[in-house]
């Protein structure tokens, strides 16, 4: 395991990380120097590079630094981006993966919740211009697909809040439609047993990716984006609920969480509700188009981690190794141990893009000590993850370009397990 402690192994890495990273800054220097173009100081990039299947990245490498010399700066250029492409990524064991049977459809944004040896993979984009309304089910047990059926009509397509109590997943506001278009703010239940769907009392106010979890037999809902997509929330709401059913018709305000913003995992352990990570901001529609073309604004990625236990106070624990967001259903609590795979860090400091995160980071809550303790097949957001038997598994999201290219590209439905010793 690479934990992040004194050890020497650590120690060593991160004299070579200093070493490039000051190379790094010596060769940018000499760019931006030898470069006369400006970057583009526009609010908004434009949303095909991080959203749509295939992108070309015309509007990042507009705002590159351009070399001035050709063949000599062409290489230090492609050094640099080789450097940079790996610099965000921390040091891992080796974990070995297998790919397993492949979802029907490719979903980014989708949301999943386990019960028992099945994983219900919940709606998604399958590209910006198309979202799922379907249910899909993963079986552990068979290793295959088993099986899908519809939502209803007026459930969020992306940007769900959803938690489980083992039967009854209450699913919560989000966003309606493709592209960037507005939130709902309605809710339902599903029961898994006859599949049978019906309604919750709707949030106060509509969100984009809420905190979500079952906490001392309320329905927690904080933080998400507003009704602009972008502006962050700290409000907090919960709702008692009891086998699927709402036990009053109105929502209770809680305390707030100290930091707003979507895409954030929710997890209830040891009887203490944790949210951990997350952003400021994010896409939102381009006024006046009637599409509800995404425009990409800016964005913050933190790694903060906030626990409540007496119901009244949030407190800090110890931040993750890296800022990451998108990783609402990226997590399994496994042997008193939160384990989180993949999803955005910080955007890259020179081209801007976005970038995705390879590791698998562990959170021992008795120690509250993180750690990684592998990587991915690839940096991939928005992954939606199981445990089951000692294998933990992940499909669907947004993968990267390549290894030397952490920046966003296809949509997948891939399916990959690996054996955890924790
Ligand atoms: C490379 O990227 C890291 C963050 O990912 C940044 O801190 C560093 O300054 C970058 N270096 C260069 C040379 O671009
Ligand atoms: C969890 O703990 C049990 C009991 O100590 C152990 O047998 C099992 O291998 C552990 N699981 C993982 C994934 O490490």
């Amino acid at each position: 395991m690479a934990r992040f402690s004194g050890q020497n192994a650590s120690r060593k890495y991160l004299f070579v990380l200093s070493c490039v990273a000051l190379l790094g800054i010596v060769l940018i220097a000499d760019l931006l120097w030898a470069s006369s173009s400006a970057s583009a100081s526009s609010p908004y990039w434009s949303t095909n590079l991080d959203l749509a299947l295939e992108s070309t990245g015309v509007a990042v490498h507009a705002s590159m630094p351009k070399p001035a010399k050709k063949s000599s700066r062409a290489a230090e250029d492609k050094d640099l981006k080789d450097l940079n492409a790996t610099f965000a990524d921390l040091p891992a064991p080796e974990l070995e993966w297998k790919e397993m049977a492949e979802a029907p459809v490719p979903r980014l944004d989708g949301a999943a919740i386990q019960i028992k040896n099945l994983l219900y993979v919940f709606a998604g984009y399958g590209n910006i211009n198309y979202v799922h309304s379907h249910v899909d089910m993963y079986d552990f047990i068979g290793n295959t697909w088993v099986g899908r059926f519809d939502m209803p009509k007026e459930m969020a397509h992306s940007h769900l809040g959803m938690a489980t109590d083992g039967r009854y997943i209450y699913i919560v506001t989000g966003q309606h439609g493709p592209q960037c278009r507005g939130p709902t703010a309605r809710n339902f239940v599903l029961d898994t047993e006859t599949k049978n769907w019906h309604d919750l009392p709707p949030l106060p106010f509509p969100r984009y990716a809420p905190a979500t979890q079952l906490w001392r037999g309320r329905l927690h809902v904080m933080g998400g984006s507003k009704e602009d997509r972008h502006e962050p929330a700290l409000e907090h709401w919960s709702l008692p609920v009891m086998d699927g059913k709402a036990l009053e018709q109105e929502w209770h305000t809680e305390v707030p969480i100290p930091r707003g913003g979507p895409h954030r995992a929710c997890i209830v352990a040891n009887d203490k509700l944790l949210v951990i990570g997350g952003q400021e901001g994010d896409f939102m529609a381009k006024p006046g188009s009637p599409i509800f073309k995404c425009v990409r604004r800016s964005e913050v990625v933190y790694g903060d981690v906030y626990m409540l236990d007496d119901g009244l106070k949030w407190k800090n624990l110890p931040p993750m190794p890296k800022p990451d967001s998108h990783i609402e259903f990226a997590w399994k609590v496994v042997n008193n141990s939160v384990i989180i795979a993949g999803g955005t860090t910080e955007k890259h400091p020179v081209s801007k893009k976005m970038v995705l995160v390879g590791e698998v980071f562990q959170f021992n809550l008795g120690t509250l000590e993180w750690s990684v303790i592998g990587r991915l097949p690839f940096r991939i957001k928005t992954t939606l993850v199981g445990f089951w038997d000692g294998w933990l598994y992940f499909t669907s999201g947004q993968r990267d370009k390549g290894p030397g290219d952490p920046s966003p590209k296809k949509v997948v439905g891939c399916m990959w397990r690996t054996k955890l010793r924790l």
